[in-house]
């Protein structure tokens, strides 16, 4: 399967700014579902169909690393159907781990389905090391023998059983990983202090439309059956993705624009809803669309990332970029990753007024007018965040990084041109013009 933005790497995103978008866009499926739940598809007893499925470098890299132990995975426009059934081999290759931490969600799958597992440790990245100590710890805990060799995790077991594990942090990925390893394991496994995300729900619901019998009896606690036969009766479809939608509205916000978001959750964007209302961010949730009205200059806050359904860290970076015109000072607090600021310096270049002091940004957008400057995206979010500095500054924006962006954003540039951007791909040494007075 091809990458569906062709040739990327040589490419940049060119933003002028100085518009107020406007209209509406469609939020497409959620990525951080789309991830888990293909691998999930191992576990079950025959072919899988998603829809919903958003059409990304992420989802294309999992796809490949199934394919690569046998499976068969077909795309048919938004859907997609993963059959485990051919898979011979529970070795994940180091290249396509080594590109997606996701990958390491496999881990738990094949462990619970075939009693053994070779997935090289995933490395750290832009923001942060990112450890999977939990995720192994709690296997083990499991009665998974689990061993170190040239970077590599070999995971074995005759039979996991079903324990009580609780988790030592809030992890998306530890708690989606052994939810799917208890679906191999003897009895039932209580897992306490789990990841809340919607994404995890997700992959909750989809193993329970499989026949999964997994009970949520109160907050942050999943009890797990396993040994039960797991079988596809139609279509699974993935919730829609509430960091695009959350990028999206915090774009339009940012040029003080009035727009909609259609195709999303609602309920999955509260953090950040409320926080645009602190901001002077008019808002209406109707359905499965969110409307914001036209503001006028917005007025600063206070916003701390945490687990759900606190402020997600994945919309640190964009967040913190509208705050840089906000009336006033602003303090933006980190919880989640050891370093998320990585964007800062290159918001500075374009006239941010911004201050780290340890995991918290302090933003002063007092009289701040941002403007175009050649810049650099270090990750998905970061380069969507520099896209909404482009949006909001006098002149050209040339962002480098869309490699990047193509991993977590489906059609970005058509929708951000569909809400009225001036924004298009360049070659990266594109010259801007207001570089030259
Ligand atoms: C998921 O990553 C998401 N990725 C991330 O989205 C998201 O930022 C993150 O959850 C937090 O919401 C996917 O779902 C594919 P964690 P994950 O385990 O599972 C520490 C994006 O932009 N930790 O919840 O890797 C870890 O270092 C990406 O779409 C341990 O210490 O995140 C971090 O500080 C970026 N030991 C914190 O927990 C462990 O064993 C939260 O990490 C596991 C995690």
């Amino acid at each position: 399967m091809s990458n569906p933005e062709g040739n990327t790497e040589n490419r940049a995103i060119l933003v002028t700014g100085g518009r107020q978008l406007s209209g509406e866009v469609a939020a497409s499926g959620a990525k951080n579902s789309a991830l888990p739940l293909i691998c999930a598809s191992v576990l079950a007893d025959g072919p899988v169909t998603l829809t919903n499925v958003p059409r990304l470098d992420d989802v294309l890299s999992i796809c490949e690393l199934l394919e690569s132990l046998g499976a068969k995975c077909a795309f048919d426009g938004g859907s997609l159907t993963i059959d485990p059934t051919s898979i011979t081999r529970q070795d994940a290759p180091y290249e396509l781990v080594r590109r997606m931490r996701a990958s390491f969600l496999v881990l738990g799958p094949l462990l619970a389905k075939f009693g053994h597992a070779e997935v090289p440790l995933p490395g750290g990245c832009n923001i942060g090391p990112r450890p999977v100590d939990e995720h192994l710890r709690a296997l083990g805990e499991m009665g998974a023998e689990i061993e170190f060799k040239k970077g590599v995790v070999y995971a074995g077991a005759k039979k996991l059983r079903g324990e009580q594990v609780y988790f030592n942090i809030t992890s998306v990925g530890a708690t989606e990983n052994v939810v799917m390893a208890a679906m191999g394991a003897e009895g039932v496994t209580v897992l306490e202090n789990c990841a809340e995300e919607p994404e995890v729900a997700d992959l909750v619901n989809f193993l329970r439309s499989l026949g999964a019998d997994i009970k949520t009896p109160g907050s942050k606690r999943l009890e797990v059956r396993g040994g039960l036969a797991l079988k596809q009766r139609e279509p699974y479809s993935i919730i829609p993705d509430r960091i695009e939608a959350g990028t999206f509205l915090l774009a339009v916000a940012a040029t003080g624009g009035g727009g909609t978001v259609k195709r999303c959750e609602p309920a999955h964007l509260t953090a950040l809803t409320e926080k645009l209302r602190e901001m002077g961010v008019g808002l209406r949730a109707e359905g499965n669309d969110i409307t914001l009205a036209p503001n006028g200059r917005l007025k600063a806050t206070k916003v701390r990332t945490q687990p759900y359904p606190g402020f997600p860290t994945d919309l640190q970076p964009q967040i913190t970029t509208v705050l840089t015109m906000a009336q006033g000072v602003s303090v933006v607090t980190e919880s989640v990753f050891e370093q998320r600021f990585s964007y800062l310096p290159e918001l500075k270049r374009m006239g941010a007024n911004i201050i780290q002091q340890d995991n918290a940004a302090i933003v002063d957008g007092t009289g701040v007018r941002l403007t175009g400057a050649p810049v650099d995206g270090y990750d998905l979010r970061g380069v969507a965040a520099m896209t909404i500095a482009g949006l909001m500054a006098q002149g050209e924006t040339l962002i480098r990084g869309f490699g990047h962006l193509v991993r977590g954003y489906e059609d970005f540039i058509a929708k951000m041109e569909g809400l009225g951007a001036d924004i298009r791909l360049v070659d990266k040494d594109y010259e801007l013009k207001n570089n030259h007075g």
